[in-house]
């Protein structure tokens, strides 16, 4: 079963998974971090500024989700942007370490398996960040995508393309295509920690924790994951049948459990 914990707003949540990211890396200075953006995780990587002074960042490795497909690298809205901006600079990793999925066209075809490739040699992900779509999608794995997918190009669908034009100027800048691990990838994940925030996000939370595993939602693959942490805050939290439980669970938690 995921962990359900369930927080009053998004900057504790922020803080939580920021404290287990820094035990991590303390731990395994060469630790492999799979990185989101969008909105979910920003408060994570703001709690991280002030926690990372004096760690030892130097060796961290990361693999973001996903990326749009022929949008410029330098487009401020590139995945590659987004991460360098929120992630690589204001937390000092170093950015050769740090990889997108290569959303040029040019090499497109292969840009999945070498993306594949490069995580292996890696040594895979240690900590996955992962927010979740309104439709139900985890890294851009849109309804349908197969539990066993590898990273490889998807079509957004019009309901994503809808929540990310605020990003944009208008709808019809949202890239049609993307590329993203697939949600076989993320399994291999050693530890997956999603969040979520709003009421916008409160079905498909139900839905990924508690509605039964299926393809049609996507976010419903964190169940065959061995372990799995779920953040999210009240209104996030809405639907969730068993809430009163989850809250006893993380009340009662051995504290040499860990995250
Ligand atoms: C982003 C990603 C997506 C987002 C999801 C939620 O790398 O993979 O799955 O996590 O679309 O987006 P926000 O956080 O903007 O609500």
């Amino acid at each position: 079963m995921a962990e359900v914990v369930i927080l009053p707003d998004a900057p504790s949540a922020g803080a939580l998974v920021a404290d287990e990211i820094v035990r991590l890396i303390r731990d395994r200075p060469h630790a492999v971090l799979g990185l989101a953006t969008g909105s979910t995780p920003l408060p994570v990587y703001e709690a991280l500024r002030s926690r990372l002074h004096g760690v030892d960042v130097s060796r961290v490795r990361g693999f973001a989700l996903d990326e749009y497909v022929g949008i410029d690298p330098a487009h401020p809205q590139s995945y590659r942007s987004v991460i360098t901006r929120e992630v690589v600079e204001p937390l000092g990793l170093v950015p050769a370490l740090i990889r997108t999925p290569d959303g040029r066209l040019e090499g497109i075809q292969h840009a999945g398996d070498q993306y594949e490739d490069a995580i292996e040699a890696a040594g895979g992900i240690d900590l996955q960040l992962l927010g979740i779509g309104t439709d139900g999608h985890i890294g851009f794995n849109e309804p349908g995508s197969s539990f066993a997918s590898r990273t490889r190009v998807k079509t957004l669908t019009g309901q994503t393309r809808a929540d990310n034009a605020r990003f944009f100027a208008s709808v019809d800048e949202v890239p049609v295509h993307c590329i993203t691990q697939g949600l076989g990838t993320i399994l291999r994940a050693r530890h997956l920690v999603l969040l979520a925030f709003g009421e916008g996000k409160a079905d498909a939370v139900a839905g990924a924790v508690e509605g039964p595993v299926t393809a049609s939602l996507p976010g419903s693959a964190i169940q065959l994951h061995p372990h799995v942490t779920v953040v999210v805050d009240e209104a996030a939290a809405s639907r969730l049948h068993y809430a009163e439980y989850y809250r006893d669970v993380w009340r009662n938690k051995p504290e040499w459990q860990g995250l």
